[in-house]
């Protein structure tokens, strides 16, 4: 996804530094926990070396027991460290993924609709899932081993040095030689995971564009070709995946080798200072240990890095996301007191506008002047600029020639082209345009919108299931229930792009009457392709490429406009002075 309003211009905030001051307290806690738990683990070695060198070496019992009970000690306060950290790492890595997730959640909400166009929904859906789950499995794992494994180490490499100076000179080679490889693996990780989670987007792309689009695919029997796009977006995440992945496994290996080496030098050293005359096992078996606790430390480093490069590359992803500009409060415009709204005005005023992308202005140069409570009708050949004009009347986009004054947000409703109802029943899709509305204010709205007839025919009335799992509505039907929800709102200027197409003359006709009587008298805008729709208005509006041709009444317009005699020619049974 690319998310184009250049907001990578300022520094933006890491998810680190944005969750730091919730999530630092707890997190360093824990950390902590794991500390103490991995000085436990390093200090066995050396009481063990004790109890064999001067316990079981000079045969005092008093010795080997007073040590064997330290080491039991020792082991049983280590082992309530570990139960603690891991109780912190999983309660704090799911509640601070909840919180990301809620966050990245608003921040998709209040993204301004404009923008919003051009985020990809399938790339949302990813980082507000799979890529927040990578989030999270890193965060539980570092407070469970990640910090564990440099401090097992340095903590180590201390009592191995304390033990024997000489021999811990060994470590000085190893152990930078193992930063070097771990370093050189997060750099080079990174940008291959990044490539996986990208992959991750272009499969749920492919599956979301078949679920939609399922109808249309088995009409046009295009169900093969669609597996295999399927197939070939999961054969390049496998593959990608695959590289990754294999990328990552080869530095396990790598270390072992090093550090065993590192152990086969340590016992020729003891060998040879065995032949020296200076032969104590004890000292030698818990060197021995030390070296396995280093490889076992950045063994552990290695799984866990293999995690981070992921957790990295998904955080950028999340605050690509939370970085984005958004709206604070996106619906502080909303006030539910005083419906109806009071009847409102539009105006344009030399407006221009061009789609993000696109590659010409779809609205040229248009002014006019709306009254409140006028009834008007814009017509105009299909792609002639009717839609994008009332995206600008809502506000949903910006112009960017000229000037557009409208009432505030919350006084517009708005009934888009694509009809979108939300699962549920008839009665909750309503509520969305006024949730307080009582059950006379909904008969009233569907009543006008021409859909009480059909709601009261379900055998479920207004508790009828629409949507995922409910019964499929006619595209007449999910009209005018699109329509009752806009109505219910009682706005001051309610604009119609197309929402009638689907309805039969009839039905539309008393429709369009109902709106007239609308209580509050609100101002009607009726984007239409028949002209019969638009012909008893009290304007009419002809757009065509993008620009105004004329504004007039039908009977005006019949006459003098060019277009608009076009328009009735070619709608079969209308004639220019019919009306
Ligand atoms: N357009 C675009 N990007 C969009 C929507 C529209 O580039 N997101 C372009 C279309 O390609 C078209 C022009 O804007 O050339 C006008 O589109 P629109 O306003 O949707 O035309 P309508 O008059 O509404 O067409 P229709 O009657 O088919 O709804
Ligand atoms: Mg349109």
């Amino acid at each position: 996804m690319k998310l184009k309003d250049g907001h990578t211009e300022v520094k933006a905030p890491s998810l680190t530094r944005r969750y730091w001051p919730v999530f630092g307290w707890p997190f360093t806690l824990t950390v902590v926990l794991v500390a103490l738990e991995a000085a436990c683990d390093v200090l066995q070695p050396t009481i063990l070396a004790r109890l064999l060198d001067e316990g079981v070496r000079q045969g005092r019992l008093d010795l080997v027991l007073t040590d064997a009970a330290w080491m039991l000690l020792v082991a049983g306060i280590g082992a309530l460290f570990a139960l603690s950290r891991n109780y912190f790492a999983s309660h704090i890595s799911l509640s601070c993924a909840a919180r990301i997730r809620s966050d990245l959640f608003r921040k998709i909400v209040s993204r301004p609709v404009d923008k919003a166009a051009l985020d990809d929904p399938d790339s949302l859906l990813t980082r507000l899932t799979n890529d927040i789950t990578q989030v999270q499995n890193f965060l539980n794992g570092a407070m469970r081993i990640f910090f564990k494994a440099p401090l097992l180490a340095v903590g180590a490499i201390l009592m191995a040095s304390l033990l024997d100076p000489g021999l811990a000179a060994l470590l000085l080679v190893i152990v930078p030689l193992v930063l070097g490889i771990l370093a050189f693996t997060i750099g080079r990780g990174f940008g291959l995971f990044r490539h996986v989670q990208e992959q991750m987007d272009r499969l749920n792309t492919v599956f979301r564009e078949f679920l939609t689009g399922v109808r249309v695919i088995k009409a046009l029997e295009r169900g093969s070709d669609e597996e295999q796009r399927f197939a070939k977006a999961a054969g390049n995440l496998a593959e990608v995946n695959t590289r990754a992945l294999w990328f990552m496994t080869r530095v396990g290996p790598m270390v072992a080798l090093l550090v065993n080496l590192g152990i086969v030098a340590v016992l020729w050293l003891g060998l040879q200072s065995a032949e020296a005359g200076d032969f104590r096992p004890g000292h030698l078996i818990a060197f021995v240990n030390y070296m396995t606790q280093i490889l076992f430390a950045l063994m552990m480093a290695t799984n866990i890095i293999n995690s981070l490069v992921r957790a990295r590359a998904s955080a950028s992803r999340i605050s690509e996301v939370l970085n984005a500009p958004g709206q604070e409060n996106p619906d502080t415009e909303r006030e539910e007191t005083d419906l109806p709204h009071q009847a409102a005005g539009l105006e344009f005023h030399r407006v221009s506008f061009r789609w993000p992308g696109g590659t010409g202005d779809v609205i040229r140069d248009v002014s006019f002047r709306i009254e409140a409570g006028e009834f008007i009708g814009i017509v105009g050949s299909t792609g002639s600029g009717k839609s994008s004009l009332v995206q600008l009347a809502c506000g949903f986009q910006h112009p960017h020639g000229g000037s557009i004054s409208r009432p505030a947000r919350s006084h517009i409703a708005v009934v888009p082209q694509r009809v979108n109802l939300f699962s549920g029943t008839i009665r909750s899709n309503l509520l969305w345009g006024h949730p307080n509305a009582d059950q006379a204010q909904l008969e009233q709205a569907a009543e006008a919108a021409g859909a009480k007839e059909f709601i009261d025919g379900f055998p479920d009335g207004w508790e009828t299931r629409v949507g995922r799992g409910g019964v499929t509505l006619s595209g007449g039907q999910k009209q005018r229930l699109s329509l009752a929800r806009a109505l219910l709102r009682q706005p001051g200027l309610l604009i119609l792009d197309d929402s009638t197409s689907a309805v039969d003359s009839l039905t539309e006709a008393a429709i369009r009457t109902a709106l007239r009587a609308l209580p509050g008298k609100p101002t009607i805008v009726l984007v239409a392709q028949r002209i019969a729709s638009v012909a008893q208005a009290d304007r009419v509006l002809v757009l065509d490429e993008g620009r105004l041709i004329d504004l007039g009444t039908h009977r005006e317009l019949s006459v003098r406009c060019e277009i608009y005699r076009d328009i009735i020619r070619s709608q079969t049974g209308w004639e220019a002075d019919h009306v």
